[in-house]
């Protein structure tokens, strides 16, 4: 039992001064690697261990191969790795996490791959008990430990099916089956990851905030002073909120992102209609301070792992405390989502009578640009419902691979096993664009602006090929130059 004078935190906070720390992520994926790498280069004092169940992954950080792509991770990765030298990977996990002080669970939540679609969808728990049955394993009293959660899912019910369980709580249940008293070994600490994949290594090198949730009591604030010194050479603002707050603060800010993708995506085909642009309304709205000019790029939809997860947690939230209104307000973000998608693939689909003689290219397969990350890509919507009306579709992207791309269209339940009017042609645009009847951006890769389009027409069907921009980043007048036959760039 923790005694009057002294915390838990209170040795750990010693440990740190005396320079004999160490962190560990569980989880060597995104968040887990990127997340210590930038520790490890900024904090030479520290001393940084990545774990990781997946053999290859780690053989691939240690032998400085980066198994995904992430702008400006190389100087990073040097720094610590070269210059430091106090980071490792390794597949031992329990060894790393007895050698360490504070643990982040960075394991991956992906959603069911049989509830995919509709409101209610749950995340994929097995990974995350899973890692927390090893933590809880691992408790000793005689060694306390700040257990810290990036991990997000959609929020569980309880036991009773009544209220809906933060993470905080559903460790502490994971610990409570294995340890008569988990408070003694671990205190549980909520740290939300808004890093955004492409401008990674920025966000994490110069964070607009880092939030951690706590209990209130006295452990929990000195728990928090732990947590600042972990990241004394950060110049940034620290909000010390309550674990639950912190919990809801991160869904909270990835609905409002989300939810100014779906308001300037609502407006494009306003503008398409009455000859408006909605470049211009961006930059209208995002030039004044009070609005700001980020998350406002119409687009044909938002993806990646955490904005619609997090929504989708947001509504259950919602809806399980009998909050409607509430609910039906945040499931309309979604439901923008989902029918800019089907809007654009419809008008697509509409300008082609002869499917079965017609190929079609996209241009761009992950989610945003600057990442080979594939997850909830809006693109994979686009790939199956022009498979399936029978036209042949090629799809070319710079960094995302063939892998990422059948296991993406599968996770999101598009099955394509069967098919064969399909290719992926990775980054060669010689095969992707060969006797092509469009092009249709997906992904708003900056070369796809830059690219030699003239080349581009020249290796396209002669008689008839059409340009679907759904970034609006191309202008149209060149293109039209080019012969193609109509440019459609969206919201104008
Ligand atoms: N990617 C993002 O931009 C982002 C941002 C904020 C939060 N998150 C959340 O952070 C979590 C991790 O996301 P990610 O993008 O890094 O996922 P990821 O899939 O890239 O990485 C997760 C890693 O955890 C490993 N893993 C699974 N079970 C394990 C175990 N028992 N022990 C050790 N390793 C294990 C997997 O092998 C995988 O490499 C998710 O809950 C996600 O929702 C992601």
């Amino acid at each position: 039992m923790q005694n009057q004078v002294q915390t838990y935190a209170f040795p750990l906070k010693q440990k740190l001064e005396e320079g004999k720390f160490t962190v560990c992520s569980v989880g060597a994926g995104y968040v887990g690697s990127l997340t210590s790498i930038i520790l490890a280069a900024q904090q030479p004092n520290l001393k940084v261990i990545v774990c990781d169940v997946n053999q290859d992954l780690i053989n691939s950080w240690s032998d400085q191969r980066y198994p995904f792509y992430e702008p400006e991770l190389d100087r990073q990765f040097d720094i610590a790795v070269n210059q430091n030298k106090n980071i490792k990977f390794t597949t031992k996990i329990t060894d790393a996490i007895q050698e360490s002080d504070a643990i982040f669970i960075c394991v991956n939540t992906p959603p069911k791959k049989d509830l995919i679609s509709g409101l209610g969808k749950e995340s994929d728990m097995k990974y995350f008990d899973l890692a927390c049955q090893t933590i809880a394993s691992m408790g000793d009293p005689k060694k306390h430990r700040i257990l810290i959660e990036k991990s997000t899912f959609q929020i569980q019910l309880n036991i009773l099916g009544t209220v809906p369980v933060g993470t905080h709580k559903r460790i502490h249940g994971i610990l409570s089956q294995k340890l008569s008293n988990p408070d003694d070994c671990y205190t549980i600490v909520s740290m939300p990851e808004f890093l955004a994949e492409g401008v990674a290594i920025q966000n994490l090198l110069f964070p607009d905030r880092i939030v951690v949730g706590t209990p209130t009591d006295k452990n929990g604030m000195e728990t928090f002073e732990v947590i600042k010194g972990i990241y004394s050479n950060f110049q940034t603002k620290f909000i010390h909120v309550k674990t639950a707050s912190s919990e809801l603060g991160k869904l909270f800010a990835n609905a409002m992102l989300a939810q100014r993708i779906s308001s300037i995506n609502s407006m494009s085909q306003l503008c398409e209609t009455t000859g408006a642009s909605v470049q211009d309304l961006s930059k209208i709205v995002g030039s004044d301070k009070r609005i700001g000019q980020y998350f406002l790029n119409a687009s044909p939809a938002f993806g990646g792992s955490c904005f619609e997860k997090d929504l989708q947690s947001l509504v259950y939230i919602l809806e399980s405390l009998g909050q409607t209104d509430q609910a039906m307000y945040w499931s309309q973000v979604l439901h923008m989502n989902q029918f800019q998608k089907r809007r654009l693939l419809d008008m697509i689909i509409s300008e082609f009578p002869n499917p079965s003689e017609t190929v079609l290219t996209i241009f761009g397969f992950a989610f945003k640009k600057n990442t080979s990350d594939t997850r909830m890509t809006p693109i994979a919507y686009f790939v199956n419902g022009l498979i399936e009306k029978g036209f042949f579709v090629r799809i070319h992207d710079p960094q995302a691979n063939e892998r990422g791309f059948y296991l993406e269209m599968e996770m999101q339940g598009f099955d394509i096993a069967e098919r064969f009017n399909f290719q992926f042609c990775g980054s060669d645009y010689n095969k992707a664009v060969a006797n092509s009847n469009a092009i249709i951006i997906g992904t708003e890769w900056d070369e796809y602006i830059t690219t030699n389009y003239r080349n581009i027409r020249d290796q396209m069907n002669q008689s008839r090929a059409l340009f679907f921009d759904l970034r609006s980043i191309v202008d149209e007048e060149p293109l039209k130059y080019l012969g193609f036959e109509k440019v459609f760039k969206l919201g104008n």
